[in-house]
């Protein structure tokens, strides 16, 4: 397991060219080493973030996970919610769906996955949340920069849109991009640090790959009304 979750964490960090070609979850080491070891750091982070976002767990009728993995962020965001939504899990991955329809159950949230392509899907009519955790990054440019396109017209329909990267500025050329245009519309960017109390499986994973994740980090894109 704890090779797997190195050779998973050098694609995130050194072979990123190779992620829009879904190389991080090939294989069932790594797809094991991403729901047990980055699906609960995930949901850490992204339940912090949610608390800390002003009017993020008002909740609303539907939350979008795109590009859902496990489920594990949108499953924090859901649950955090004082209004909790239905939960629509969108990723190209089978399994990874197979994945987020359990996570979604264990939480209790009304859910439904859909295999498709978040750079295509057709999202439900607004207001929704829309969440893109760590799945921007995965994207060729172009389609990326239609996703922002499409997320600032429908936040001035009524959506709160949440994106969630790593904070290692190399690692999202982009990001500075998206900043700038969010910041323009009127949303906020977060930088994010935060002590965390691992399951003890993960702080084992995390000592046994030579990794240290005691501190989590990432930065927030948040548009709402
Ligand atoms: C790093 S994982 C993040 C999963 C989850 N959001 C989380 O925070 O744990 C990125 C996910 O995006 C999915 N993905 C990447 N590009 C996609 C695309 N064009 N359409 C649908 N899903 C995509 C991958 O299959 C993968 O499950």
């Amino acid at each position: 397991m704890s090779r797997a979750l190195r050779a998973l964490s050098s694609t995130y960090v050194e072979r990123r060219e190779r992620l829009t070609q879904g190389a991080a979850l090939s294989g069932a080491g790594k797809r094991a080493a991403f729901a047990l070891f980055y699906g609960p750091l995930h949901y850490l982070l992204v339940r912090t973030i949610v608390r800390a976002l002003p009017a993020a767990t008002i909740g609303s009728r539907t939350l979008v996970d795109l590009g859902c993995g496990t489920g594990a962020a949108g499953a924090a965001w859901a649950h955090a919610c004082n209004r909790r939504p239905q939960v629509v899990g969108i990723d190209r991955h089978p399994w990874a769906l197979g994945e987020a329809a359990r996570t979604y159950r264990a939480f209790g949230l009304t859910a439904r996955t859909r295999q498709d392509n978040i750079e295509s899907a057709l999202l439900p009519k607004p207001p929704v949340m829309v969440l893109a955790a760590f799945t921007l990054n995965e994207l060729q440019d172009r389609p990326r920069d239609a996703l922002l396109q499409r997320f600032v017209e429908r936040a001035s329909s009524g959506d709160r849109v949440l994106i969630v990267e790593p904070r290692a500025g190399s690692v999202a050329p982009w990001w500075n991009k998206w900043r700038d245009i969010f910041l323009k519309a009127g949303g906020a960017e977060g930088e994010w640090r935060m002590h965390a109390e691992l399951p003890a499986i993960v702080a084992k994973l995390d000592r046994a790959a030579g990794l240290d994740h005691r501190e989590l980090t990432g930065r927030s894109l948040w548009l709402a009304p």
